[in-house]
């Protein structure tokens, strides 16, 4: 069996990676990653002489590259994790979310169709969605709930989904999608919540909390995401969505509370600025289809995932502090110099 992995070099893509080799070591893993700002090939250095391992620097956009690979490799699946992922570069500038996330896929698709493969797998998120009020806790985002999008990231992200399933009903292309919650874990980009409080913490620099901290996200630790998607391409059903949720919702403020306990950082640090446009207020995943199909449950305890993932920062500073000494200063005083 051969895998393409686009996106792999990324936070999530990488840790699939890692599942994958471990779960399936008679695969091969061919990984095709732009290496934009957000993709690092030192993350894989662990696998990149491995045999069954090959990682090809290209944009999901670029047609005719996609399908030299797909000549080279005929893959028996292609798992799509290559995206623009961060909600408020995408409020900066949609642009390159609509290029990569919509069109990237589409050529990816039209690949699929080209050459032929068993699974398209769409690594798709709950921000699809929309969000849920603060005041109904009994409300969760089912596979019926409607796409109902707030940011310029949600609605690219929705447009692929729509267009995978439009795939799979007019080309009967084998198709499934993922729609996960918030993940955290290792290999994180620090722009992303957990990890840029963690790297603040560190250098006991402010805390930037938006508004309140009130927004609610559902959180799940990466490795059980990824084992969601391994059993949706191998047991899941074509032409269908999962959900994947741990029903672990937390308030921001109280991840960054417990960030600086575990820290012993004092809590003075937070400061709350202006908050995201458009700002979800709460997500929040059912998980009762992949649970009931699929046997699915997360097996990581937010307790235990969110220490295990702060003494991951701690023990790998090399990978993170290189991160933040480049471009990633410009990007911080662009985002939060005049907040
Ligand atoms: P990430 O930003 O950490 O990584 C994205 C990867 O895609 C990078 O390696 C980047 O170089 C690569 N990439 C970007 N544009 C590309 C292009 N045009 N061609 C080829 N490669 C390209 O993202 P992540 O957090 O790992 O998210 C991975 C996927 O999971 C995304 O599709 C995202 O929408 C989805 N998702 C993320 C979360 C989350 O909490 N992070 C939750 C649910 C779903
Ligand atoms: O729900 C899945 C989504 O989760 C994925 O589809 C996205 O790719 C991923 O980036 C993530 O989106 P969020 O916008 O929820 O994640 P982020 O880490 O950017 O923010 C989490 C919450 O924390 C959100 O309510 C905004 C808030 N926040 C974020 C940052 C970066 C802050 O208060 N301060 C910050 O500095």
């Amino acid at each position: 069996m051969t895998i393409i992995v686009t996106g792999g070099a990324g936070f999530i893509g990488s840790n699939f990676i890692f599942h994958m080799m471990k779960a399936h070591p008679e695969y091969r893993i061919v990984c095709l990653d732009k290496l934009t700002y957000a993709g690092n090939l030192s993350t894989l250095k662990e696998v990149l002489d491995k045999p069954g391992f090959r990682f090809v620097k290209a944009d999901i956009c670029n047609r005719e590259a996609v399908y030299r690979l797909f000549e080279e490799e005929h893959p028996d699946v292609v798992v799509n994790f290559a995206a623009e992922s961060h909600v408020d570069r995408s409020i900066e500038d949609p642009s390159v979310f609509l290029q990569t996330n919509i069109i990237g896929t589409s050529v990816l698709m039209d690949a699929c169709r080209k050459y032929g493969i068993t699974r398209y797998h769409q690594v798709s998120t709950d921000e699809v969605y929309g969000d849920l009020p603060l005041d109904r806790p009994d409300l969760f985002f089912t596979e019926e709930t409607p796409l109902h999008t707030s940011s310029p990231y949600s609605s690219s992200k929705a447009g692929a989904d729509l267009l995978v399933m439009a795939y799979h009903r007019t080309f009967g292309l084998p198709v499934t999608i993922s729609r996960c919650s918030n993940n955290y874990g290792p290999y994180q980009f620090p722009e992303k919540l957990i990890p840029l409080m963690i790297a603040n913490c560190l250098a006991d620099k402010p805390l930037p909390v938006y508004g309140e901290g009130l927004n609610v996200r559902d959180w799940l630790y990466v490795e059980d995401h990824c084992r969601a998607i391994d059993l949706i391409i191998h047991e899941g059903h074509v032409g269908e969505v999962y959900n994947v949720g741990g029903h672990n919702e937390m308030r921001n403020i109280d991840i960054v509370k417990l960030i600086c306990a575990e820290l012993s950082k004092p809590e003075s640090l937070i400061t709350h600025v202006t908050d995201r446009k458009g700002h979800d207020l709460r997500y929040a995943i059912d998980p009762a289809k992949i649970h009931g199909e699929l046997g699915w449950v997360p097996e990581m305890k937010f307790q235990d995932g969110i220490k295990k993932t702060i003494d991951w920062y701690l023990t790998h500073r090399d990978w993170w502090e290189e991160i933040i000494s480049g471009e990633y200063q410009d990007y911080y005083q662009k985002m939060y110099g005049n907040r």
